[in-house]
């Protein structure tokens, strides 16, 4: 095969080594615009497991890495005059010119041609016409990926951060974070070793810091001294060092295509993850190691690039989306700025959804010892009840005080409507169904979306709170949890607008009933979906009666025992759709600007508290987006919560989404979270997150990080009713069981 690989990088040498390893007959050439000791940057940094497969690769590469790498297992993150050290994060760096050294040597030792200073312009030069293989090895810059961008389709994302990449020669023994406030705005450092006496230096700021700085001229003799200057004690009269070190936005890349014909992109050409999680280098040699295992099986080159492309990009995606997490995780420190410095290295180092408490503790128990002992004593000092500190319970299992109610844990059975109720009253389904999850271990219990009145049900199915004997259905339920757990239970107050009038899920979701519709009422007249039933535009007497029905099932609710109150605010019913732009197009002083938008549901949040017993907590639950452009954004979602927390409530549930059909979802592992953590810091209230949360382990991160006071599962308690209980046994922590299934601790296996 005659190959021609555009960039001499990590990508494109290491590449040539594993082609030329597996078939010495290839002719392999690799063109480099620079010369091979002309790099930009000073050290990278691998993970143990990268060394590991680029050893199974090729041996003589690893070894040769491996003699070069300074190693270490430490993380330190420097924050308000705090250090905060972890250990057991087993790392090598290597100073990027001795990596491409080292891949250069082997490769010629292999028999590869080199050209540098050999800038590739088109895919006319040189031999690239004649080769039956071409790779982009070409870095993030990607001439090649460009020149075929209608085949690659490349989407490139700059993000908004500033970062500049120097050296010193202060030594820094652990990976090490610091977090400098200054006059201009806080500064982020990403500092580690590559070589004795040498280190990495990488210094962010937002683009605002950046600017105030005055250090935009680009100049790089002025970004030395300004940053030695500020970063005076920490480099303990070390020198930093500069090499082609301007400031830059880091872009993230993505290709909906990574092959076409004969041509491939790997490395960065193909995609890009973000510095902070240190794994560029590693990306690129792996996607050689794919490449050239996917080109030893006899098969045609465009079969074989399918198959790279197959088999990596899963993986490439799952690590971009570590990094995307990282990267914003960065951008967002300012936002961080108060919490404890505990807190603050606990959420950094769990900052990509990899690094969970879980697998902290196995790394680092004593770190997470620490971090579970703090998290138990403010839990003691919030909730006011006594929490061992010796061990100290997982977060998990932490009380938690709203008002005078106090949970005993930190789960949530998420509202979950059962469509099983009949004119609204609740039956012996819903007693077994919310019973269960009580005996199931979850500090709190919700009740399905319970509809304030026959018109505001989404289904015929669904609960109300509406007939006086809906009182008593409700109380049963409410005794049963009472008397038989130690959970507490909250009924979640709706009206459908609309989305109203609608089959049961399994009949048809968001279908219209085939008769009996109901009339519906919205903030204005656009139905759900073309073929929905159209809703009347609420009158200021529609509003006024609503408003009655909310009123009146808060004084029944209070009558049943309910210890919660939660209004929801989410998902396109009838108070959500006055808050999104895209459901709410009124002109009067309900509709236009979002004050105006949130102008009707506020007072419906002020009517509640106030009818509400004073004891007893008010929660909300909002969708934080739309999901949809011009629709409610995240940084909308913060204001809704502070504007809902001034009218009373006391908590905000942080859900998203539902409210208009075309919405395009980003699922994924706990994707909900991050809006419940910029709610809770931006506008400093308490939050539940819910959303694709399943493990006891993602339970315990989001707490100790402090992304969320409360965690609220749904389907994993469809699955499990018992998840509390189970999430007990994993984390080896015991619960109080009900006396009928006491046995259960007597004949428990003894251990051997
Ligand atoms: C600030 C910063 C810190 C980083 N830290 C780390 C880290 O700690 N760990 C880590 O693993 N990664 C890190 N990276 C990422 C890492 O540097 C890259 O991901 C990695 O170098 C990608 O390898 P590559 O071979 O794909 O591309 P590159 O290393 O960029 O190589 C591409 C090569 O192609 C050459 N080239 C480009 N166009 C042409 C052309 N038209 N003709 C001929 N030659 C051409 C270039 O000169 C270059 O030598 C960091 C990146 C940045 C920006
Ligand atoms: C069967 C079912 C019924 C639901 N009903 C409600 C509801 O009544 N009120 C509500 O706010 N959310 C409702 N939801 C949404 C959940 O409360 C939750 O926000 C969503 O399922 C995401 O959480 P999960 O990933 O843990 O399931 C329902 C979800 C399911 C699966």
């Amino acid at each position: 095969m005659n190959v021609a690989i555009v960039g001499a990088g990590p990508a494109g040498l290491y590449f040539a080594i594993l082609l030329k390893h597996n078939d010495p007959s290839h002719r392999v050439v690799v063109y480099e615009r620079n010369r091979l000791d002309d790099t930009f940057g000073f050290g990278v940094v691998f993970s143990d497991e990268t060394l590991e497969n680029v050893g199974e690769a090729d041996p003589e590469t690893n070894e040769a890495m491996a003699a070069a790498a300074a190693r270490w297992e430490e993380i330190e993150v420097h924050y308000r005059g705090t250090v905060t050290r972890s250990t057991g994060h087993r790392f090598s760096g290597v100073e990027r010119k001795t990596l491409l050294e080292i891949l250069a040597a082997r490769a010629r030792a292999l028999g590869v041609e080199i050209c540098v200073q050999a800038e590739i312009r088109d895919l006319t030069d040189y031999s690239l016409p004649a080769a039956d293989l071409i790779v982009a090895a070409d870095g993030i810059g990607s001439m090649i990926r460009d020149r075929l961008s209608d085949r690659f389709q490349p989407h490139i994302d700059w993000r908004r951060n500033r970062f500049v990449w120097l050296g010193t020669t202060r030594p820094f023994p652990a990976f090490t974070f610091y977090f400098k406030p200054s006059p201009v705005g806080l500064w982020r450092t990403h500092a580690y070793q590559y070589a004795p006496g040498r280190s990495t230096f990488i210094v962010e700021a937002s683009e605002e810091t950046w600017r105030a700085s005055g250090l935009d001229e680009n100049d790089e003799r002025a970004t030395v001294a300004y940053l030695e200057q500020l970063f005076k004690d920490e480099l303990e009269g070390h020198a930093l060092l500069a090499n082609r070190s301007i400031w830059r936005q880091f872009p993230t890349v993505r290709n909906a295509r990574w092959h076409s014909g004969n041509v491939v992109l790997l490395g960065d050409a193909a995609h890009t993850a973000h510095f902070s999680v240190g794994s560029g280098t590693k990306l690129a040699m792996e996607d050689a190691i794919a490449l050239a295992a996917a080109l030893k099986s006899p098969r045609a080159i465009p079969d074989a690039l399918a198959a790279y492309e197959a088999s990596r990009r899963p993986q490439v995606e799952s690590l971009q989306r570590a990094a995307q997490a990282s990267l914003e995780w960065f951008e967002s420190a300012e936002r961080y700025q108060d919490t404890e410095p505990i807190q603050f290295a606990f959420n950094l180092l769990t900052r990509s959804l990899r690094i969970t408490h879980e697998n902290l503790q196995v790394r680092d128990p004593a770190l997470v010892a620490r971090v579970d002992r703090w998290f138990a004593e403010q839990a003691a000092g919030q909730s006011g009840r006594a929490v061992p500190l010796d061990p100290p319970p997982p977060p998990l299992f932490t009380p938690y005080r709203l008002r005078e109610l106090v949970l005993p844990n930190r789960v949530v059975v998420s509202p979950m409507c059962q469509y099983r109720a009949e004119d609204g009253r609740p039956n012996d389904w819903h007693l077994v169904h919310i019973g269960s999850r009580a005996i199931g271990g979850a500090g709190l219990v919700m009740t399905e979306m319970t509809d304030v009145s026959p018109e505001g049900r989404i289904s015929p199915g669904c609960c109300g709170m509406y007939f006086q004997d809906h009182v008593a259905a409700w109380r049963r339920i409410v005794d049963f949890v009472h008397a038989e757990s130690e959970a507490k239970i909250g009924i979640q107050l709706g009206h459908a607008g609309r989305k109203g009038s609608t089959r049961v899920p399994w009949e048809g979701e968001d279908e219209p009933l085939v008769e009996n519709n109901w009339p519906l009422i919205a903030p204005s007249s656009i139905p759900y979906r073309p073929h929905n039933q159209t809703p009347r535009e609420m009158d200021r007497s529609d509003m006024d009666r609503v408003a009655d029905d909310f009123l009146g099932a808060t004084r029944m609710a209070d009558a049943a025992g309910f210890d919660l109150l939660e209004l929801h605010l989410a998902h396109g019913y009838l108070l959500a759709s006055f808050i999104s732009p895209l459901t709410n197009r009124r002109t009067d002083e309900y509709g236009g600007s979002l004050a105006n938008r949130m102008r009707y549901p506020l007072e419906i949040v002020s009517l509640v508290r106030a009818e509400w017993p004073a004891a007893k907590p008010l929660s909300v639950r909002i969708s934080a987006v739309d999901w949809v452009p011009g629709g409610i954004e995240a940084h909308d979602a913060v204001e809704v919560a502070r504007m809902a927390v001034a009218a009373g409530a006391d908590i905000v549930d942080v859900s998203a989404g539902q409210t208009v059909p075309e919405q395009q979802p980003v699922y994924g592992r706990q994707f909900q979270t991050p809006f419940s953590d910029r709610i809770r810091h931006e506008a400093r209230v308490p939050t539940m997150t819910v959303g694709n949360i399943s493990s006891p382990a993602d339970v315990n991160t989001i707490l100790a990080a402090g992304r969320a006071d409360l965690v609220v599962l749904a389907r994993a308690h469809l699955w499990d009713p018992y998840w509390t209980r189970h999430a007990a046994a994993d984390l080896g922590y015991s619960v109080p069981w009900p006396p009928s299934y006491e046995t259960l601790n007597r004949y428990r296996p003894r251990p051997r």
